[in-house]
């Protein structure tokens, strides 16, 4: 298959790059770096960007960034950072991408264990990140011609522990190399509308 990760470069886009790329032709994007260059946030540069990466049989998102604060100090901006990045450039990239997919194919977004379990500092890590999986449930519903949208939400991975462990006490985490399975899964499988909740074990 003919696979675009958006955010290929980032720690779970490498596990998933180095999985895929195994067995499939792989298209690495990111706003800074990658095969073609794309910024979520702009549609003009989603549009330009698959102009040049043309048809596809699956797009993948593991980009998106979320604001940490505490409850009752966002400021509007915060606020914007999560909506603006995380919920509204992955529903952005679905939404332009459905034009580029191919009869059949799929898209897989990225939110995250927040959206159950929430955790300090996470008020708008949790908002956006059940957001992205009421998105999926009900657009992967109406979107054409068997495309399929689904969403993985993965524990902290091992790789993050340096990064995110301190907000995360007590919960288990997943190597990036198991967490790019379900991104697989999404793709190869039946799933739609269905959020992987890769919380460690056979979830
Ligand atoms: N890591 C974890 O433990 C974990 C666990 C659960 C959920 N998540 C979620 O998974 C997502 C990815 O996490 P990560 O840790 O892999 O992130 P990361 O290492 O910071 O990588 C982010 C990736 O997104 C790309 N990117 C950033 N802004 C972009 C934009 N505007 N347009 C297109 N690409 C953009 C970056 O490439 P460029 O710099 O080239 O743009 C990079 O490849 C995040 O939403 C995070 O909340 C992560």
């Amino acid at each position: 298959m003919r696979i675009a990760i958006v955010g290929a470069s980032g720690t779970i886009g490498k596990a998933v790059v180095e999985l895929l790329e195994a067995g499939h032709e792989v298209i690495k994007m990111g706003s800074t770096s990658g095969d073609v260059l794309i910024d979520m946030s702009s549609r003009e540069s989603i549009r330009t960007a698959f102009d040049k990466v043309g048809r596809v049989d699956a797009i993948m998102s593991t980009a998106g960034q979320v604001s940490f604060k505490p409850f009752g100090e966002y400021t509007d901006e915060d606020w914007d950072v999560s909506l603006q990045s995380k919920l509204m450039g992955q529903i952005r990239l679905t939404e332009e991408g459905l034009n580029y997919l191919n009869d059949g194919g799929s898209v897989t977004l990225t939110s995250g264990i927040t959206s159950d379990f929430p955790i300090r500092f996470g008020t708008s890590a949790t908002t956006v990140g059940g957001a992205i999986e009421f998105f999926a449930k009900s657009a992967g519903l109406e979107a054409p011609r068997g495309i399929r949208i689904n969403v993985v939400s993965p524990t902290v991975l091992d790789e993050s522990i340096p990064v995110y462990g301190d907000f995360f006490p007590g919960f288990l985490t997943i190597p990036g190399k198991e967490v790019a399975q379900f991104y697989k899964r999404s793709m190869m499988g039946l799933e739609n509308g269905h959020t992987f909740k890769c919380f460690g074990g056979n979830c």
